[in-house]
């Protein structure tokens, strides 16, 4: 069997520009909500990414027209859909898959889908809250093996429902199954992430009635029925955090264009905390991280707190901190799997419970070490960035569901990164392909 690996010869600075793409936490809510629509939708500014392959697979398969205008933009004719059931071989590749569920009961009022799949952070992720959710508007549940059933044979009407955890996913399933609801929906105690405002922004162009998308309590008037609009999808806040953080680890110098700034203020906060210099303007932001710099407390939070999707990045950036920092993940409890391959690499990181204690050290070395999952992933190549000497990693197909050309990126930086196929995991001496 072909694996592919990165290697990465580690400790250059990081210097010059990268574009950032479009939002993938956005864009996978944004492509199924696209079949509740009776018109034809073209998305742009669409991340090349393995998540967004899948999705538009599984909208393909239950009778939707996809069709690539260019490399980041999209059209979506979904007026011929009729299936409802999207199997499990589908639902696994992605955890976005439940808002299939969402979108096919807006559209259809039933829907069969598989558990979703998507990262493994080590412990439960549930949905019960996206299937309350869709109770307390009226649907039914039946569940078999890993088939989701739902139905509403007497119609969604809109409800009151309170969210008793913050949810990003369960907002906006629940959002995309009320907008064609009968009557008004309110929403309480809803995540507040960018990406929740991005997905209601395209619901509204396309006719829908939401109010207050991006603070705790979100009103949806339902509307009989959708159309189809242009919509461009925001940037992405993960992937420029990412390279925030790769710039602050290497120690260099990158400006980092089509960005939200805002979006980045808790990332920046941070950084800046530990001594990077960090200068917005207009849709840029360039990280300077030429001094000596020291450690800090991170905890993770819902937004406009410090995201969970930037812990492992920061993580191994704090390792190479001076002194000591606490890095604790209130959302994903043991979302720290991968510290024990930055151990590997001469990290001082012990983990206790939610929270991993990290002794930063003067520098890190190059191992072999594996991506267990997307966001561990880029954690595991800004330790190798930043390492002395020379770092494989391996199941980076975890890296291509949400890292577009993230080898021709950093390359662009200076980076010394390539991509190769190897058939032993044991030996990567094979041909290099990107
Ligand atoms: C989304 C993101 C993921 C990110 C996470 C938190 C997508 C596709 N994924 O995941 O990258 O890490 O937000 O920002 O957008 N919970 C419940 N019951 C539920 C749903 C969630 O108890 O029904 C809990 C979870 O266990 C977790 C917390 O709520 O502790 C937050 O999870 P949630 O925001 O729902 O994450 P996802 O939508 O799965």
């Amino acid at each position: 069997m072909i694996l592919e690996e990165y290697r990465i010869k580690g400790g250059v600075s990081l210097s010059g520009d990268i574009e950032i793409g479009g939002a993938k936490n956005a864009v996978v809510g944004i492509l199924p909500a696209t079949i509740i629509t009776r018109g034809v939708c073209v998305i742009d500014n669409v991340p090349m990414i393995q998540d967004v392959i899948s999705m538009l697979r599984i909208l393909e398969s239950i009778g939707a027209k996809v069709n690539f205008r260019n490399s980041h933009c999209v059209e979506i004719d979904a007026r011929g859909v009729r299936c409802c059931t999207v199997d499990y071989d589908q639902s696994r590749r992605l955890r976005a898959s439940y808002y299939l569920i969402g979108a096919m009961l807006g559209r259809f009022g039933t829907a069969n889908v598989c558990m979703p799949g998507g990262c493994d952070f080590g412990g439960a992720r549930p949905i019960d809250l996206h299937i309350r959710g869709f109770q307390t508007l009226g649907a039914s549940f039946s569940f078999a093996g890993d088939l989701i059933t739902a139905t509403s044979p007497c119609g969604l009407r809109g409800k009151t429902f309170y969210f008793d955890k913050v949810s990003v996913g369960a907002t906006m399933n629940v959002m995309l199954a009320a907008v064609t609801a009968a009557g008004t929906t309110r929403l309480e105690n809803c995540a507040k992430e960018p990406h929740i405002v991005d997905l209601a922004n395209f619901l509204n162009l396309c006719g829908a009635n939401i109010r207050g998308a991006g603070t705790d309590t979100i009103t949806i008037r339902g509307v009989s029925e959708l159309h189809g609009a242009d919509y461009t999808v925001m940037p992405d806040q993960i992937e420029a955090g990412t390279y925030m953080v790769a710039a602050a680890a290497t120690r260099g110098k990158v400006t980092i264009n089509n960005v939200t700034p805002e979006h980045l203020e808790s990332i920046t906060a941070k950084l800046r905390e530990c001594g990077v210099i960090v200068e917005e303007s207009g849709d840029s932001v360039t990280v300077d991280a030429r001094g000596s710099l020291v450690g800090c407390n991170v905890d993770t939070q819902p937004h406009p707190g410090f995201p969970t999707d930037m812990q492992p990045q920061m993580t191994a950036f704090l390792a190479t901190c001076r002194g000591n920092s606490f890095i604790t993940d209130s959302v994903w409890a043991s979302r720290f799997k991968y510290t024990d391959s930055l151990n590997k690499m001469g990290a001082k990181i012990r983990v206790v419970s939610n929270t991993a204690f990290v002794e930063g050290v003067p520098g890190l070395t190059g191992a072999h070490i594996k991506a267990t999952d997307l966001r561990a992933g880029a954690a595991m190549v800004i330790a190798g960035l930043a390492a002395e000497g020379v770092t494989t990693v391996e199941d980076i197909e975890h890296i291509d569901r949400g890292y577009e050309d993230i080898v021709g990126k950093l390359t662009a930086l200076g980076a010394n990164i390539t991509r190769v196929q190897t058939t032993d995991p044991s030996s990567s001496q094979v041909a290099a392909i990107a």
